[in-house]
């Protein structure tokens, strides 16, 4: 049987070459498994991430499977200094940079009255303030330069639904959408595009041991949650994410693709919970309510 479509490379081979694309947070999660295809389609990739161990050994192991170009960077992205020598970093190995993947995060779940001030600084200052470090070094090389660039934002949708328990965090992805469609209308005239991704849940070890403990695995029963009834896939997401940073999404700036089988539309509508009615409760329902001919 061959594999399902939705698991299997989207892409044509070889749509990124010539290409260096940059992954914040890419030695681990979804950032690796971006990386992992973007080399696949012919990428020279750079990974960042903050453990310098890491992201080594990520690179080593992608350009090993791969036979492609990796280069590991140590940088946290709160700090505006490591995000410029990522940058110089990546033009002296591959001459020059053409797309940013916005990908570092943290997250964990906590009543918001339990957080203390450095715990909001601290999500917000790598989630909202490191999109941005990152954003504005390689946009003013892109304009400088006059390169053409991509660049891929990683939102939520409770960007715009807001979420209770992990208030930093939706407070810094709504900013991080918000900077999407500001700067898609600022830079569009530099062929510089910005989008974004709003994925649910694809289950990495990152975020999962901080957002979904054990014990509360009930009250996540993806069957209840989401429509489509599973998690997402790494390579769902990865062929998304190629496809919004090549130049097949050419003429697409400034939008955020929600990738989450149906989840938050299921928690938004008014009846959705009439999900748990079953067929006999509906047969006396109708008989109740219907109107009588
Ligand atoms: C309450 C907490 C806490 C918790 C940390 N803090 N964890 N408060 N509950 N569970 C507080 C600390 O007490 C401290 O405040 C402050 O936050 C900073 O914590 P540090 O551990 O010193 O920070 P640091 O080492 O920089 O770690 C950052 C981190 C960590 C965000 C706290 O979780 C991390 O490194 N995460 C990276 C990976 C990650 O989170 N991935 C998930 C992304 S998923 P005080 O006042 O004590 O100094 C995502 C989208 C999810 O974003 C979408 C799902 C559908």
């Amino acid at each position: 049987m061959p594999a399902p479509l939705h698991t299997s490379s989207m892409l044509k081979e070889g749509t990124f070459d010539g290409q260096t694309v940059v992954i914040t947070g890419g030695g681990t999660g979804l950032g690796r498994s971006m990386g992992e295809y973007l080399l696949k389609l012919g990428a020279n990739l750079v990974i960042g991430g903050r453990r310098q161990e890491v992201i080594e050994a990520t690179a080593a192991e992608l350009a090993q499977a791969s036979g492609g170009q990796v280069l590991g960077v140590q940088c946290d992205v709160r700090q505006p200094e490591h995000v410029e020598a990522m940058l110089a970093a990546a033009v002296k190995k591959f001459g020059r940079v053409t797309g940013l993947v916005n990908n570092a995060a943290g997250n964990f779940i906590c009543p918001t009255e339990r957080l203390s001030y450095n715990a909001f600084n601290t999500v917000v200052d790598i989630v909202l303030k490191g999109s941005y470090n990152c954003t504005l070094a390689f946009g003013k090389y892109w304009i400088k330069e006059k390169i053409p660039a991509s660049i891929l934002n990683i939102s939520t949708t409770y960007a715009w639904t807001g979420s209770g328990y992990v208030v930093p965090s939706a407070v810094a992805k709504a900013g991080v959408l918000i900077m999407t469609r500001s700067l898609a209308s600022e830079w569009g005239k530099y062929r510089i595009r910005i989008n974004c991704i709003a994925p649910g849940p694809f289950p990495t070890e990152g975020a999962w041991s901080r957002l979904m403990p054990p014990q509360l695995e009930e009250t996540f029963d993806v069957k209840k949650k989401i429509p489509l009834q599973r998690n997402g896939e790494h390579q769902e997401l990865a062929n998304l994410a190629a496809y919004l940073l090549s130049d097949y999404a050419a003429y697409i700036t400034g939008d955020v693709i929600t990738i989450d089988g149906g989840e938050w539309l299921r928690g938004a509508g008014e009846f959705n919970g009439l999900e748990q009615v079953t067929h006999e409760e509906w047969d006396l329902l109708q008989a109740a309510m219907k109107p009588k001919k």
